[in-house]
């Protein structure tokens, strides 16, 4: 029996790339997103994945979420949280909105999707957990307390799930993408992209698959040892120590 795989923001951009490269490896996959119907119909016309529409900032549509994905495929053993938005200010202009948002979205979701499927992966012994963090949790980023605030937290949250579960044959760890050439980075104006490139020292952007390539990696069971550990894919833009 082939395992489920569920990818949050799994319609569109890098969380695409990994609901097809799980796919690819022969996972029955489940894609969610917010609220872009066209783009979820596309991309399900495309990969014949099937597409469920939720809030992963609501813990109550999370619930029901993940009800209807077992309810259609089965139980989930690996979990993918990717979905993640950006609401930048400077600080000194932020808007307790755009805080919230962006902590509940990012960082929230990383409970209200986890927590409904914990207690299945435990009973099971199995279970993978790949959460997507950023570069900008790592390093900060000027714009963006709140993103790098929720994505620091993502990397917290899965050293202490990874503890807690390392018993039980579920490993969770955390990606950390650098910049990725999705829409979201190519809506950047060329001349402030062509300086973002510049400071990456592989001299590009990198590719939504290479995030996907890394997620199979870990989902696999040849990934049973690797857990708590925060995976760079950054083009050496940021060498965390
Ligand atoms: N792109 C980069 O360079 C980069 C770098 C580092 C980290 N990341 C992280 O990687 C992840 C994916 O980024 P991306 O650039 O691929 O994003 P994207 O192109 O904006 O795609 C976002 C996906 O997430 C879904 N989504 C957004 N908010 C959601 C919500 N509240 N509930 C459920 N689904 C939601 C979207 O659904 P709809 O289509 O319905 O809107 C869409 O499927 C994010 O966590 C991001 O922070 C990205």
């Amino acid at each position: 029996m082939s395992r489920v795989a569920l990818v949050t923001g799994g319609t569109r951009g890098i969380g695409a790339a990994i609901a097809v490269g799980l796919k690819n490896c022969g996972y029955k996959v489940a894609a969610n997103y917010a609220g872009n119907d066209e783009a979820a119909a596309k991309f399900k016309a495309q990969t014949g994945i099937p597409v469920f529409k939720w809030n992963v900032g609501d813990a109550a549509a999370c619930a029901a979420g993940i009800k209807d994905v077992e309810g259609a495929l089965g139980p989930i053993d690996i979990l993918v949280n990717n979905a993640g938005v950006t609401k930048d200010a400077m600080l000194h202009k932020m808007s307790t909105e755009q805080w919230d948002d962006v902590i509940r979205i990012d960082l929230g979701s990383m409970f209200y999707m986890t927590r409904p499927l914990i207690d299945g992966m435990r009973e099971r012994n199995f279970g993978r957990i790949i959460n997507i963090s950023s570069i900008n949790g790592q390093k900060g980023q000027m714009g963006q307390a709140n993103y790098s605030a929720a994505k620091a937290g993502i990397i917290g949250f899965t050293k202490a799930l990874a503890q807690e579960t390392a018993k039980k044959g579920i490993t969770v760890n955390v990606i950390c993408p650098g910049y990725i050439d999705t829409e979201m980075v190519q809506a950047v104006p060329e001349k402030v992209l062509q300086g973002i490139i510049a400071t990456i020292p592989v001299g590009r952007l990198g590719k939504a698959d290479e995030i996907a390539k890394m997620t199979c990696f870990l989902a696999g069971d040849d990934a049973a040892f690797i857990t708590g550990a925060t995976m760079t894919v950054n083009g050496a833009q940021y060498i965390a120590g």
